[in-house]
């Protein structure tokens, strides 16, 4: 199947390692032109260089206003962005009496704004051109909660009612907006949080944790031409773990 994204430009954050990375991968495999983000500057140019990437711009973005100016910056490099795939570090664990406010706004600047930010810079030039691809990497957390992601499970559920929000009113100019919801991939995120193979497996029915490959072609597809008739869905990839429907 041709994706149809060859020329596109996309940027995609959070990119110089896991989820991220496999979806910046994708797209370029796809023939995008893409511009990465992360934080670290160094492991960011060698993963833009490795995968032959058109951009690397080192960016926090828990920070207020950098989603907003790293979506300016591309825009101005590469004259524009067609495709934008959202994406940022987890927040992280805790119960709810454990929870500082400081870092419930560090979650919010990061998951929330940085989703707000970047749809609103991002708009205006898709609309221009009647074409736009948004996908917003998020979690089957935001179907269904997890043990201890207080911030994770509370956050994401809500930006679903986001993204169909956001596609109701874009879908008339040709622009789609869809949530992809990894389950348990192997990534850094996966280490950090304890989840090995033996511990997530056995509740997986693909008794597995997803490669994140699998996921970044789910996130290519979603940017293809083709799927132009998917708007508004939340598409979990997870080896059959969402037990809902
Ligand atoms: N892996 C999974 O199975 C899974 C499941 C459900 C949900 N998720 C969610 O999916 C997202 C990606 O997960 P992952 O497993 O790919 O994580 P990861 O392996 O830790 O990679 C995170 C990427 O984001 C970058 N990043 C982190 N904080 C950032 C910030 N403040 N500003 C800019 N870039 C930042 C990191 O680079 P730098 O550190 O250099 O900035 C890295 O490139 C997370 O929100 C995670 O919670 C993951």
């Amino acid at each position: 199947m041709d994706f149809g994204l060859k020329g596109r430009r996309a940027l995609v954050m959070g990119a110089s390692a896991g989820l991220g990375r496999a979806c910046a991968t994708a797209l370029v495999k796809e023939g995008a032109t893409v511009a990465l983000c992360a934080r670290g500057g160094d492991r960011l140019q060698a993963t833009a260089e490795a995968m032959g990437a058109a951009l690397a711009v080192p960016c926090d973005l828990s920070q207020p206003g950098a989603a907003r100016a790293l979506v300016r910056e591309v825009v101005a490099k590469l004259g524009g962005v067609d495709i934008l795939v959202i994406n940022s570090g987890g927040p992280p664990p805790g119960g709810i009496e454990s929870i500082t406010d400081t870092q419930w706004q560090a979650g919010f600047q990061s998951l929330w704004m940085t989703a707000v930010d970047s749809i609103q810079e991002a708009l205006p030039g898709m609309k221009a051109q009647g074409w736009g691809r948004i996908v917003l990497v998020t979690s089957t957390a935001a179907r269904e909660a997890l043990p201890n992601l207080t911030i994770s499970n509370g956050l994401r559920a809500g930006l679903l009612g986001l993204v169909k929000t956001v596609s109701n009113e874009v879908g008339p100019h040709g622009i789609t907006v869809n949530a992809a919801l990894p389950g348990y991939h192997a990534t850094d995120r996966m280490k950090d949080l304890g989840l090995t193979d033996e511990k997530v497996a056995p509740q997986i029915p693909a008794r597995r944790l997803g490669r994140p490959e699998e996921f970044g072609a789910l996130v290519a597809f979603l940017a293809s031409e083709p799927a132009a008739y998917i708007n508004g869905q939340s598409i979990a990839c997870d080896g059959g773990a969402l037990r809902g429907f």
